[in-house]
């Protein structure tokens, strides 16, 4: 189970909501399910709409930082990953702090995600 807290000047306060472990769920549908306001057109990774800042809250080390292709083109294009935090996520689970909502999947960890 992961605590998934959303915080945004677009809702009155932060709501924090539970996302079973092992439930490969999508960021994106979790915010969707509990009916938080995050923006998304394509749901495929590829406009950038989704994008958000997430925040691993708890002191376990990820579990296997999975960046889609995708994920790391759009986030590149923006100007939101570098190619040394692609390297980062890929060989050491270090998190990068912008992800794309579609394409994030919740895993155990405890996050905090900004939009
Ligand atoms: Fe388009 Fe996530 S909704 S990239």
């Amino acid at each position: 189970m992961a605590n998934v807290t959303f915080s945004s000047p677009r809702m009155k306060k932060d709501i924090t909501v539970y996302a079973v472990a092992g439930d490969t769920q999508t960021l994106l549908a979790v915010a969707r399910k509990n009916e938080i306001p995050v923006e998304f057109e394509c749901e495929n990774g590829e406009c950038g709409s989704c994008l958000l800042e997430v925040t691993v809250l708890s002191d376990k080390t990820p579990h296997g930082v999975a960046l889609t292709e995708k994920e790391k083109t759009v986030l590149r294009f923006a100007g939101k990953i570098t190619k040394e935090q692609i390297e980062q996520a890929e060989t050491s689970d270090i998190p990068p702090p912008w992800r794309l909502a579609c394409q994030f999947v919740v895993r155990n960890e405890d996050i905090l995600v900004k939009f």
